[in-house]
């Protein structure tokens, strides 16, 4: 399959201008060095904590954060100025928290008509139709067009951000978080939705969320990330039936599960490394079961280990 999306060595680190913290020109690591390539057609997964830079490498991939170092490239092109106006039209972005990504100010035919203006240069006719026909795809009532962003709830919103997104007529689709503010049922409904509309549109899919279950349920690959980087990419059935990865061991086990105890082991509560003083060895290193003095030391890097599956572990599980 053709590679549609591929992230080179992307890097992102944020200056910290407050402070005692200003005049030391300190920075914040955001995301470390990622590499992935994602196939046309595919759900890929992107799973890790709060904090592991999630967020800042989707705005790196639409294009909304520039990167610190490395690259995108879109359908084989480098992602470069002149490429900007190009983008909407390719990748959309689906924001993390969809009441606030939308201006409060606008009503819902308002913000859905700027991408068929100014993207699909629709005349108004044609506007209302499509409008009509991306509500509809994403099953909300045309009544709620004229209705201002406050005014749905999380599920309906995300809907919303949704069909925003479409209406640029994108190929791929980058889904922050899509149902992580959602309660179950809804979620299921939105996952549902996200299904069929890729079916329909023909649509890739980044799929980002901390909770390991719902990446697995939709996701074809997965990449795991820790602390601004990926630890373990593969086949998502690989990856979660047999993580070799401490980390993804870690994170399945983590997840509670209904009729059993969570167990978490004593080094599992510990919190993420300083983000702005990254560890030189393996940012896992002080929740690591499997650690040696090597993993203190030097930081492994991504590599081939088995069916598919890259892992960054000098001592992976066997
Ligand atoms: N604009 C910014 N300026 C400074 N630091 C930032 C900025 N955006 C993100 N960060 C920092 O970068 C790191 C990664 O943040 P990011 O939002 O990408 O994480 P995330 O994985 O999306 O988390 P969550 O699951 O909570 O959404 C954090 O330490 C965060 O504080
Ligand atoms: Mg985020």
């Amino acid at each position: 399959m053709q590679t549609i999306l591929e992230a080179k060595n992307l890097l992102k680190n944020f200056p910290l201008n407050r402070g005692i913290f200003r005049r030391k020109k300190a920075q914040i690591h955001a995301v470390r060095s990622v590499s992935f390539k994602v196939k046309k057609g595919e759900i890929f997964g992107v799973v890790g904590e709060s904090g592991c830079g999630k967020s800042t490498l989707a705005r790196m991939l639409v294009g909304l954060t520039e990167p610190t170092n490395g690259e995108v490239l879109l359908e084989n092109n480098k992602l470069d100025k002149s490429q900007k106006a190009r983008l909407p039209k390719v990748i959309q972005y689906v924001f993390q928290d969809p009441i606030s990504s939308l201006n409060p100010r606008k009503t819902i035919r308002q913000v859905m008509s700027v991408p068929l203006t100014h993207l699909q240069k629709l005349s108004e006719n044609d506007q209302e139709k499509q409008i009509k026909k991306l509500f509809k795809a994403v099953n909300l009532q045309e009544e709620f067009l004229d209705r201002y962003p406050h005014e749905f709830s999380g599920g309906q919103a995300q809907r919303i951000g949704i069909a925003r997104a479409l209406a640029a007529n994108p190929r791929i689709l980058v889904l922050d978080e899509p149902v992580s503010a959602l309660d179950v049922s809804v979620q299921a409904q939105v996952l549902n939705l996200l299904s069929s509309l890729k079916k329909d549109f023909g649509l890739t899919y980044v799929f980002i969320s901390h909770d390991l279950a719902v990446v697995e349920t939709v996701s074809d690959r997965v990449a795991v990330m820790y602390f601004g980087e990926i630890m373990e990419i593969g086949p998502a059935q690989e990856i979660f039936t047999r993580p070799k990865h401490p980390y993804t061991k870690l994170l399945a086990e983590s997840a509670p599960k209904i009729g059993t105890t969570l167990q978490l082991n004593e080094k599992s509560n510990t919190e993420l490394p300083d983000p702005i003083h990254p560890p030189n060895g393996c940012a896992f290193f002080p929740r690591c079961n499997n650690s040696t003095a090597k993993c203190l030391e030097v930081n492994p890097k991504l590599r081939m280990h088995e069916n598919n599956v890259f892992i960054a572990c000098h001592n992976p599980i066997e």
